[in-house]
């Protein structure tokens, strides 16, 4: 059985770790097998939870299990295998040390550990749920792009035939034995089938992403971004938690009262512009939720009598072909906003660009031999309407 995995992301300081850390302190109160962990290097969800965290998961006062990765040694024990077989094709292929040295630093390649160690969490322990504290949007998105980025990248560079691999590298050989080379190639062929592993965990439908995010317009705004993004990459999305909602004044009178009626009037509005679903909330607390019974608390108000492990049926990233007529419609269910996307057709992949960010959608084998014959949008997203086209159908 594989462990449920919640990954919390969300705007920098919104309370995705303290969120994170009552969802798991509530699930494990529920009776489940729960280990919450912080691929943030920013050590907060010890902070949060009120015990020093390290790599490997404790249990923290009879509630869940906690771990805190720490991306950066990770670097150095796992990746240096891959590094020294990396310098040794640039080395045969004439490039200096020093710039070999420099170019197999890999961008991203700590995210991927610290995705690849959640991973290893979820398939090894006793987990019913893996609750993941990820750190900012920007960096998860990252995060989530990688194990296909860098898959790309990495069939540019290596095609994934062996025979191939060899021949290229038996070019570049040099002087080196070709054991050397067949080293290398395994090496490469590991690191592939590693992010292919990763990418299917983040497409699971036992993923799901918790977006977090304060009633504010500008939070809002990059909550509706994100979302899309996320469906752009397969990624789904399972609930919206909206933070730091402040207490409703009731009939009471003053300033103080005044203040807050007027601030949640404010709140109010940008979680009806929202247009994301249904939402969950917690108030915003007089003090810091900090340790078990505050975090429990916290959830109580978050969750109600709700299964906190529910999700609360956000648009994901739904793809659909229908038959209209004598043509097909492909509709991509999105939370667009105000994005105006754009679309291309490339060979066999539709090319969809919503604020900058490609998503290729390789089309179904019926769509292939249709031509594009029109786009429109709408509130729940984009449709894309296609017509057969007899000279392809004829090859
Ligand atoms: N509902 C709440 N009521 C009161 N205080 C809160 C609430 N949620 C979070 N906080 C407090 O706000 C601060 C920031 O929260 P937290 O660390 O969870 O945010 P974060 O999104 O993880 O931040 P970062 O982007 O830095 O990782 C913490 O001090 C936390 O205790
Ligand atoms: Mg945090």
């Amino acid at each position: 059985m594989s462990a449920r995995l919640l990954l919390f992301t969300g705007k920098g300081g919104v309370g995705k770790t303290t969120l994170a850390a009552a969802t798991a302190v509530a699930l494990a109160a529920g009776g489940r097998k729960t280990l919450v962990v912080s691929t943030d290097p920013a050590h907060s969800l010890g902070d949060a939870l009120g015990v020093p965290l390290g790599p490997a998961p404790v249990e923290v006062d009879g509630g869940p299990h906690a771990a805190q990765v720490d991306p950066r040694a990770l670097v150095d024990a796992s990746w240096h295998d891959l590094r020294g077989h990396l310098r040794t094709v640039l080395a045969g292929a004439g490039v200096d040390e020093l710039a070999a040295e420099e170019l197999t630093v890999l961008p991203g390649v700590e995210e991927l550990l610290a995705l690849g160690e959640v991973r290893r969490f979820a398939a090894t322990g006793p987990w019913d749920v893996v609750v993941v504290d990820c750190g900012p949007t920007a960096e998860t998105l990252r995060l989530l792009a990688l194990p296909e980025a860098l898959a790309s990248y990495l069939e540019r560079l290596f095609p994934t035939h062996r025979r191939v691999v060899r021949g290229l590298l038996a070019s570049l050989a040099g002087s080196r034995s070709p054991e050397s080379w067949d080293a290398t190639a395994d090496a490469l062929g590991r690191l592939a089938e590693h992010l292919a592993q990763l990418r299917d965990l983040l497409t699971a439908d036992t993923t799901g992403v918790r977006l977090v995010l304060t009633p504010e317009r500008v939070v809002a705004a990059e909550t509706r971004r994100t979302a899309t993004a996320l469906a752009l990459q397969g990624v789904r999305l399972d609930g919206v938690v909206v933070n730091r909602l402040v207490p409703h004044p009731g009939d009471g009178t003053g300033p103080a009262a005044d203040w807050l009626r007027t601030r949640r009037a404010e709140q109010e509005a940008v979680l009806a512009e929202l247009d994301l679903g249904e939402v969950r909330t917690a108030e915003h607390r007089a003090g810091e939720p900090v340790g078990l019974p505050a975090l429990l608390e916290l959830a109580g108000g978050l969750y109600g009598g709700a299964d906190p492990l529910a999700g609360t049926g956000v648009a994901g990233a739904a793809l659909d072909v229908a038959r209209v007529g004598d043509e097909y419609e492909l509709r991509l269910t999105l939370a667009l906003g105000d994005a105006e996307p754009a679309l291309a057709r490339v060979g066999d992949d539709l090319v969809v660009t919503v604020d900058g960010r490609r998503k290729l959608i390789t089309l179904p084998s019926l769509l292939r031999r249709c031509v594009v014959v029109g786009a429109e949008l709408d509130d729940t997203g984009l449709a894309v309407r296609f017509r057969p086209d007899p000279d392809l159908w004829m090859r």
